[in-house]
């Protein structure tokens, strides 16, 4: 029997896997557009776990597993046996002889990794306090659709060193780009954390202005990620130097777009000129969860397909 594969890390999957996802996204993206049927998922069942809010990964996976064929079922802490205490090992034992796909947003990786290792079934990180590895998938997607291949480009990275930025960094190790990070002091990324092999694909710049300069793509998320709101205050003071406006953009590439994960706060780590301006694809980046997905959820639970 073949290995169980799962999703908890964009390097999961190797650069060839993750560049046949991406070819058959195209193919599911252009039905989807056509309103043809791409049933190939027909009566598998995917279970969603939250342990924190979302709309877009919620939204993607429920209405890509309908779209796919199947049906999905949504879980959350407060009213199941997950909040309550039972052990994430039982509960991967009892969710995986029930359905056929797993996708869990919550807090350390840790708990995404005992639940894979106890699992019948693929299980996908839909975002850790470590890494959001859907969304990077969705990003590369987008920025192909834009500019073409992402191989040797450069992607500015302003703000916070969190579980987006890790998954930039991995991201830039698996397909050949640098990424040129500016974090307020104190907030420094940890490539440790991020599961990096070295340092030659990421550069650290004091300054944000510096990071911009030249970019091909320049992203950002919010100063205060889900499960770290005690400390909204002092981040608000620390990241106000950390904005992206038009005067960064400016400083990028005359082509360089702009990318958020969202939910966005403007006024904050991004000005409205910039979100709502020229540059900005966060809305096909958005879009893009839902056709990137249903392509890794087709590869998880059928390998390579030819139709
Ligand atoms: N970008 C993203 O994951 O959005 P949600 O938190 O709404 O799912
Ligand atoms: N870094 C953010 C991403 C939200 C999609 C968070 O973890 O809250």
């Amino acid at each position: 029997m073949a290995t169980t594969r799962h999703f908890l890390q964009l390097k999961d999957l190797t650069r060839e896997e993750l560049d046949y996802v991406f070819e058959r996204t195209r193919i599911i993206k252009a039905r989807f557009k056509a309103y043809q049927r791409h049933w190939p998922l027909q009566d598998r069942t995917l279970v969603m776990i939250f342990e924190k809010a979302s709309t877009r990964t919620r939204l993607s996976f429920e209405a890509g597993m309908h779209q796919l064929g199947g049906s999905a079922i949504y879980l959350n802490t407060r009213d199941s046996q997950l909040g309550r205490g039972e052990p994430v090992e039982d509960a991967a034992e009892v969710i995986s002889r029930m359905s056929d796909i797993v996708m869990i947003r919550t807090y350390e990786q840790g708990i995404i990794e005992r639940f894979a290792s106890h699992s019948r079934v693929p299980v996908i990180n839909g975002l850790t306090n470590e890494y959001h590895p859907c969304q990077i998938l969705a990003d590369i997607f987008t920025f192909i659709e834009h500019r073409g291949p992402i191989q040797g480009r450069t992607v500015a990275w302003v703000g916070d060193s969190n579980n987006v930025c890790n998954t930039w960094l991995q991201a830039a190790e698996i397909f050949g780009f640098r990424v040129h990070v500016s974090t307020p002091p104190g907030y420094e990324i940890e490539p440790e954390r991020a599961g990096l092999h070295g340092r030659e694909h990421f550069r650290e710049f004091a300054d944000p202005m510096e990071a911009v300069r030249g970019a091909d793509l320049v992203t950002t998320d919010v100063w205060t990620s889900m499960g770290f709101e005690a400390e909204n205050e002092e981040r608000m003071r620390d990241f106000a130097d950390w904005q992206v406006d038009g005067e960064m953009m400016r400083a990028a590439r005359p082509d360089a777009l702009f990318m958020h994960c969202l939910p966005a706060h403007r006024g904050e780590e991004v000005a409205a000129e910039v979100i709502d301006g020229p540059h900005s694809v966060v809305w096909d980046e958005a879009e893009n969860r839902l056709h990137t997905q249903k392509a890794l959820m087709e590869f998880l639970l059928l390998g390579r397909v030819n139709d």
